[in-house]
C-alpha cells in the first residue's frame, strides 16, 4: 500500500490478525495492533508525513546519532530517509524467521549523507510480528568502509498509553541516569517504578534486558526486550514542552510516552567489515 505522498508501507498480520504496518520513510512501524484492534503505539494526530519530515509517532529509528549529542541533525538522518526494500537479505538465524511474518528493508548512505557523516555503511532492518501478535525489530548495521566508525542509536517507541498519570514503568529502579533536563547530568534513580508527574527527558544506564510498562486504567502491559541496546531513554514532554512542538497537540502528551531500547551513552564502534546487532521485542498483556 501507499501513504497519500506515495511513499509505500508494508502491512503484516499475524494468522490471529494482529497487524504492524511499516513505511519505507524512515524504515518506521507506525502502527502494532492486537488481534482484538487495540492500537498499542502512538502517532500524533499533527504528525507530518513529507519526507525529510520525521513522523511523530510510532517508532522512529534514531541513528547514527542520538538527540542533539553530536555534529550531526537531532536524532541522526535514517529516520528522513526512504528505505528500500531488501529482496534478498544475508540470513539470519533460523529463530528470527521461523512462524513471523516480516519484511526486510535497507538504508545505505546518500551522497548527501556521506557529506555531513564520511561512512559507508548497511544497515538492514527486519521487522516481524510472531503469531501470537508480538513486534521485533532486528537491526544488523555494516561498516562497508575502510576505516572504523562510532554511532549511537535509538528505537524511539512510542507507546500509546490511556492516561499518563495512571502508567508506571518498572526495570529502571536503582539506575543511573543522565538527564537532559539538567544539562545531561548523571543522576540515580532512587524509588520504586517510575511514575508521570512532569516532563521526563533520560536515558537510563546499563539497564536490565527487560523494561515493563504498566497502563493501570485499562490494564494492559507492555514489556520491552532489548539485546545490544545497554541503555533505555524515557520521554514525556508533558504541557509547556507539548505546545511548542507544530507536529504534537497540545493534551496529547497525556496519551503517550516514548521508552526506548538505545546505545547512547557508550557508542557502538564498527571497524571494516564489521557488523553490529540490535534486537527489540515488544509484547504484551493485553488488557482486560
Ligand atoms: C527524545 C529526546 O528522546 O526525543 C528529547 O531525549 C526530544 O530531547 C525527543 O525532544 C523528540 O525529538 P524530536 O527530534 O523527534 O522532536
Amino acid at each position: 500500500t501507499k501513504d497519500k505522498n506515495g511513499i509505500e508501507q508494508v502491512v503484516l498480520r499475524s494468522p490471529r490478525g494482529a497487524s504492524a504496518r511499516v513505511s519505507l520513510h524512515g524504515g518506521q512501524v507506525l502502527s502494532w495492533k492486537t488481534d482484538r484492534g487495540e492500537e498499542l503505539l502512538f502517532t500524533s494526530s499533527k504528525a507530518i508525513f513529507k519526507p525529510p519530515t520525521a513522523v511523530r509517532g510510532g517508532i522512529p529509528i534514531c541513528f547514527p546519532q542520538f538527540g542533539n549529542r553530536g555534529a550531526l541533525e537531532q536524532h541522526g538522518f535514517a529516520r528522513n530517509k526512504i528505505w528500500v526494500i531488501d529482496s534478498n537479505p544475508p540470513p539470519l538465524h533460523p529463530n528470527d524467521s521461523e512462524g513471523k511474518n516480516y519484511v526486510d528493508l535497507l538504508l545505505k548512505p546518500s551522497p548527501e549523507d556521506l557529506k555531513v557523516w564520511p561512512h559507508s555503511f548497511e544497515f538492514r532492518l527486519r521487522v516481524s510480528l510472531t503469531a501470537d501478535g508480538y513486534l521485533t525489530m532486528i537491526s544488523r548495521i555494516r561498516d562497508i568502509n575502510c576505516k572504523p566508525f562510532r554511532f549511537s542509536f535509538a528505537y524511539h517507541t512510542y507507546f500509546s498509553v490511556s492516561d499518563i498519570s495512571e502508567v508506571r514503568v518498572e526495570g529502571l529502579e536503582t539506575l543511573d541516569y543522565l538527564d537532559n533536563l539538567y544539562q545531561k547530568e548523571r543522576f540515580t534513580e532512587q524509588g520504586d517504578a517510575l511514575t508521570f508527574e512532569s516532563e521526563v527527558d533520560r536515558v537510563y544506564l546499563n539497564a536490565t534486558d527487560t523494561v515493563a510498562i504498566f497502563d493501570h486504567e485499562i490494564k494492559r502491559t507492555v514489556f520491552v526486550r532489548k539485546e545490544g541496546l545497554p541503555d533505555v531513554v524515557v520521554w514525556n514532554p508533558w504541557e509547556k514542552k507539548s505546545k511548542s512542538m507544530v507536529d504534537f497537540g497540545d493534551e496529547e502528551y497525556k496519551h503517550m510516552l516514548c521508552v526506548d531500547g538505545a546505545a547512547i551513552e557508550k557508542q557502538i564502534t564498527l571497524k571494516p567489515g564489521e557488523e553490529w546487532t540490535g534486537r527489540l521485542e515488544l509484547s504484551f498483556v493485553p488488557s482486560t
